[in-house]
């Protein structure tokens, strides 16, 4: 009898996922975060949440609990803050319970390149591009190891749109794409599901607290319609998706696209146009 149970607890302790995993969730005071954390918990995982702003969290947690019956633990950090940032990075290094990480955190700032401030500029550099790929990093390995798992990357459209003149904003949710395209690439194979996510305008305070009114938008998601579309590309294992593309081939054309020109970039000459006369 002792035996079987320490064989059950030994494959219990060395396989934590084969349970429901917990998720992680930055940005998870409000917005798509606190959305996230209710479909995630509705969904019966326990999560781990993190923003700067506790009482919301807390407020949140204990309806969640209430609601779902699931544990919540709450993490209260500043993201571009390089010791807070390293206490979620080492929650997610030792915390075997945790399978999914949703990447989510993220700002704006208002203004054109010219008027915005330049520590705002490294600012929203941090918190979108360094803490995301932090954090990756840091729960990777881990999930690797056990061969299953799934990192959310919350991009944006306007990574896809110089156009839109957000410019930095945009730079940040470029570079969350092509992270999570290539981490899809390296990890999928390992076990480890990767997803980027693009929501385009969604209702959210996000807005205001780039001095932009919300009103003045031609359209605007639902956060609760853009976190459900997200989930049903989430449990379809894609890689990209983007819950107000409604015409899912212009995506691939841009894909393939975009392909076509790979195995023309290995050259010894440069192009016939950028040759200069001898
Ligand atoms: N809403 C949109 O139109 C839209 C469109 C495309 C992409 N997105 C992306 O979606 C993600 C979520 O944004 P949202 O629209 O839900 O915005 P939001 O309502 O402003 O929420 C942002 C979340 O990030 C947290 N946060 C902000 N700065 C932080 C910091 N320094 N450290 C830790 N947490 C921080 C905030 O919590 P605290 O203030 O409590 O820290 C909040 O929970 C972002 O990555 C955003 O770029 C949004």
């Amino acid at each position: 009898m002792m035996i079987v149970m320490n064989i059950g607890f030994i494959r219990e302790e060395s396989n934590p996922m084969t349970a429901i995993p917990s998720v992680l969730i930055t940005g998870a005071s409000t917005g798509i975060g606190a959305a996230y954390a209710e479909r995630f918990a509705r969904r019966g995982h326990d999560l781990v949440l993190v923003a700067r702003d506790k009482a919301r969290m807390e407020a949140l947690a204990a309806r969640l609990r209430q609601e779902n019956g699931v544990a919540i633990d709450i993490i209260q950090a500043d993201l571009t803050k390089a010791d807070e940032l390293a206490a979620v990075e080492t929650r997610l290094r030792d915390d075997a319970r945790v399978g999914i990480l949703v990447n989510n955190a993220g700002a704006n700032v208002g203004g054109s390149f010219i008027e915005q401030a330049i520590d705002d500029v490294a600012r929203i550099v941090a918190l979108n591009t360094t803490a995301l790929v932090r954090l990756a990093s840091a729960v990777a390995p881990r999930l690797v190891e056990a061969g299953e798992g799934a990192i959310i990357n919350i991009g944006s459209v306007v990574g896809l749109a110089p156009e839109f003149g957000m410019t930095v904003y945009g730079a940040t949710k470029a570079f969350v794409v092509f992270l999570s395209q290539g981490l899809s690439l390296e990890l999928a194979p390992r076990g480890v599901y990767v997803q980027a996510v693009l929501p385009a305008a969604t209702r959210t305070e996000i807005w205001e607290r780039a001095g932009t009114d919300i009103n003045t938008l031609p359209a605007v998601m639902e956060v609760g319609e853009l976190v459900d579309a997200a989930l049903v590309g989430f449990d379809r294992r894609e890689s990209v998706t983007i819950p107000p593309l409604h015409d899912a081939a212009q995506w691939d054309a841009y894909q393939a696209a975009r392909q076509t020109m790979l195995p023309g970039f290995a050259q010894v000459h440069a192009a016939e146009r950028y040759r200069t006369a001898p």
